[in-house]
């Protein structure tokens, strides 16, 4: 072993040890946030390229290359010697890493993301990672590269890993591994495996390596909601069937606040629900040119009153009023004192919002869609056309990103999902159907 190899130093924790001893070939580490999940693909792309298939090829994937130069390829940073490898980057064949092999060979392992793709047209490839796998959600980005996983040392087995948390049932990460043992697979709900795939759970708290209070902070984060936390900290399938936004992602309607600054709009609306034990939201909901709309700011805040008072909410309103200049604030009509009470401080608009809720969903829904199929087009490479107008949401609403993520419909006693949107966790979703209905009416 070289020197810098044994500066190499790393202690799988007991989810990751199972991930890592599992003799198949496809494997899913299925496990939520904060687990280990980078940190144990960036091991196995290290044995892959330096152990198994010295002299080869692999490939490590992301859904972004925002995912995979953030995360993945920081912790690669952090933990391999900076002697074993290099990072390449080339016009033809993209970024890529050579590694420094033990018997002196080199090998490669070329970075890719599925929404950006370098052409893979050439590589002969041993592995495959796909780390947050699960965020990806078109089968067909993941079958691309699995293609190209197909020639590594003679006689030793080719890997397709991927991790991620569990999404719904209906995912391709569960029609392709199981979302449980049965249907020919064996095991337990923890691990469990067929004849070519294995699934490894783990969730947050099974990291012994987090700070103390990483669990609780992030199940304390505004919208969050159990279903959310049972999907995203503890790992479970399905714990969203119920999701209403299923169309919602991350990955396409999630956009740098930086991108929107100084933008010019056709039009704002403040769409309003009222709280006090539950937060109130007023929601501002940006329209451009094309009629696609943008949440380009949330306040969200518990136990103030519609008073004019400092830090209440027809103070919170008039700031609004001022910075953004809305052409209305677009409100929940149960209450009528409070719409008074804010067109008293403001200059836009104030009227009850349709609080048709099927229908609001339906316009939503259509929108994050639209963005949903413009994402496709882009990479497919084809023109983007803005016929039907399309939603994005800005990085900097994070109580509304977690709304859209955890708004789900109610179950029922007999375990069935009802069709009505559970009252938890729905107020910035409130606020956006009454702006994205007024908007539409506007346009
Ligand atoms: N075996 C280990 N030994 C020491 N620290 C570890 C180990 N595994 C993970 N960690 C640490 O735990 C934290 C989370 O790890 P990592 O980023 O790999 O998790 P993740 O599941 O990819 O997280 P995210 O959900 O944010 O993508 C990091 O600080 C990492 O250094
Ligand atoms: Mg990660």
């Amino acid at each position: 072993m070289t020197e810098a190899r044994a500066t190499l130093e790393y202690v799988p924790h007991a989810r990751q040890e199972a991930f890592h001893r599992d003799p198949r070939p496809w494997r899913w580490f299925c496990a939520g946030y904060g687990t280990g999940k980078t940190t144990t693909t960036v091991f196995e792309a290290l044995m892959l390229a330096d152990v198994t298939h010295p002299g080869c090829t692999g490939i490590v994937a992301a859904p972004t290359y925002t995912l995979l130069f953030q995360s993945w390829f920081e912790v690669w940073k952090a933990t391999v010697p900076r002697a074993l490898w290099e990072l390449k980057r080339d016009p033809l064949l993209g970024p890529h890493i050579i590694v420094k092999c033990q018997n002196g060979a080199r090998s490669k392992i070329f970075l890719r993301s599925t929404s950006n793709p370098w052409s893979n047209e050439g590589i002969n490839a041993a592995w495959l990672i796909f780390d947050e796998a699960t965020r990806e959600r078109d089968r067909a980005a993941f079958d691309v590269l699995v293609s190209r996983v197909r020639k590594g040392v003679v006689g030793r087995q080719l890997s397709v890993l991927v991790s991620g948390p569990p999404m719904t049932r209906r995912h391709w990460t569960s029609t392709e591994f199981g979302a449980g043992p049965g249907d020919g697979r064996v095991g337990t709900m923890l691990a469990w495996h067929g004849q070519q795939h294995a699934v490894v759970r783990a969730r947050t708290r099974d990291n012994p390596y987090l700070p103390p209070d990483y669990e609780a902070q992030l199940r304390s984060r505004p919208g969050v909601t159990e279903a959310w936390a049972r999907q995203w900290c503890d790992a479970e399938f399905g714990a969203m069937e119920g999701q209403i936004y299923a169309a919602f992602s991350r990955d396409v309607h999630v956009i740098p606040a930086a991108s929107l600054k100084g933008r010019g709009w056709r039009r704002i609306v403040i769409g309003t629900d009222w709280g006090f034990t539950h937060p109130g939201v007023m929601l501002a909901v940006a329209q451009d040119g094309y009629g696609d709309l943008y949440v380009i700011r949330e306040e969200v805040h518990r136990e103030r009153s519609v008073i004019d008072a400092p830090g209440q909410w027809v103070d919170i309103a008039r700031t609004l009023d001022r910075d953004l200049g809305p052409a209305g604030f677009s409100c929940d009509p149960s209450l009528p004192g409070n719409l008074a009470a804010i067109k008293k401080g403001v200059r836009a608009r104030v009227y009850g919002a349709d609080n048709n809720m099927a229908e609001g969903i339906r316009v939503v829904t259509a929108l994050l869609e639209q963005a949903v199929d413009r994402e496709r087009e882009r990479r497919a490479g084809r023109p983007i056309k803005h016929v039907v107008p399309a939603l994005y949401v800005s990085d900097a609403c994070t109580h509304t990103i977690g709304e859209f993520e955890a708004y789900a419909r109610k179950k029922l006693r007999d375990g069935s999902v009802s069709e009505e949107p559970t009252e938890e966790g729905d107020d910035a979703m409130d606020s956006l159907r009454y702006a994205a209905v007024a908007l539409r009416r506007a346009a």
